[in-house]
């Protein structure tokens, strides 16, 4: 599981970062984290999915957010991995065994996740193990905190966003593929909520780090953006 070569003679840059990608939700941050962690040989780690499945373990057993211990109890037997796919050659999000990459990605999931997100008993058993995976450098991770409490040091920040418009549009095709019922309402609905969720909440809310740089996808297309975040890794490793 997550190996590679170190990268790369090709460009140069054989120094390694860490590269972190905040924002709001459906700014497109895992697709610039994939491409990044493909053309870098990187390690890409979405902690997003890290939260879903926890959030799934949740749902399944019917564990109470307002009781500590059923919280903590639970938290013991869950074990994440993320698994590559031999045939994509992307990771996928593994909870105590079993494939749930895309049951994930359901809106009964998105629906519970910024709450179970917002405890602190999750965050800290979900950093702990952001942080191990960051320890060789050489890594893109993407998600909320990443920038501010997971890699606070990390040599290259991004913080991503796009107007609401867009990003409501660009998550409506996305489900509307694997559930045709689905509305343009709930979806806006549920992205609001989650933002509002995710940057309000006590611990380790959504912010930009001081030291992030801004990247607002609204007018660019996918190569533009990637052009631009490449332009800041050549920048950033030249300079360490
Ligand atoms: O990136 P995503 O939409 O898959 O993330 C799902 C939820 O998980 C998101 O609404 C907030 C939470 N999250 C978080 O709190 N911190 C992270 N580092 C990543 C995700």
């Amino acid at each position: 599981m997550f190996t590679g070569t170190p990268f790369t003679f090709a460009t140069g840059m054989s120094k390694k970062i860490i590269i972190t990608i905040d924002g709001w939700s459906s700014c497109g941050k895992s697709t610039l984290a994939k491409q990044l962690a493909k053309k870098l040989d990187y390690l890409y780690v979405d902690s997003g999915a890290m939260y879903r499945a926890i959030t799934l373990y949740f749902l399944r057993n019917n564990v109470d957010l307002d009781e500590k211990k059923e919280i903590k109890d639970a938290l013991k037997q869950i074990n994440l991995e993320f698994v590559v796919n031999d045939k994509s050659r992307l990771s996928e999000m593994h909870l105590n065994g079993e494939n749930v990459e895309y049951v994930i990605r359901d809106l009964l999931v998105a629906e519970k996740v910024s709450d179970v997100a917002a405890l602190k008993e999750v965050r800290e058993f979900a950093v702990a193990q952001q942080q191990k995976m960051g320890a060789k450098k050489g890594i893109v991770m993407d998600g909320r905190d990443i920038g501010t409490t997971v890699f606070p040091n990390a040599e290259l920040k991004i913080f991503m966003t796009a107007d609401i418009a867009v990003r409501v549009e660009r998550r409506f095709k996305e489900l509307f593929e694997k559930n045709p019922n689905i509305t343009i309402e709930e979806v806006k609905n549920n992205l609001e909520m989650r933002d509002y969720i995710d940057s309000n909440r006590e611990v380790s809310p959504l912010r930009k780090a001081a030291d992030a740089r801004v990247l607002d996808n609204t007018q660019l297309t996918e190569k533009q953006q990637f052009d631009t975040a490449m332009d800041w890794v050549h920048e950033r490793v030249k300079n360490i």
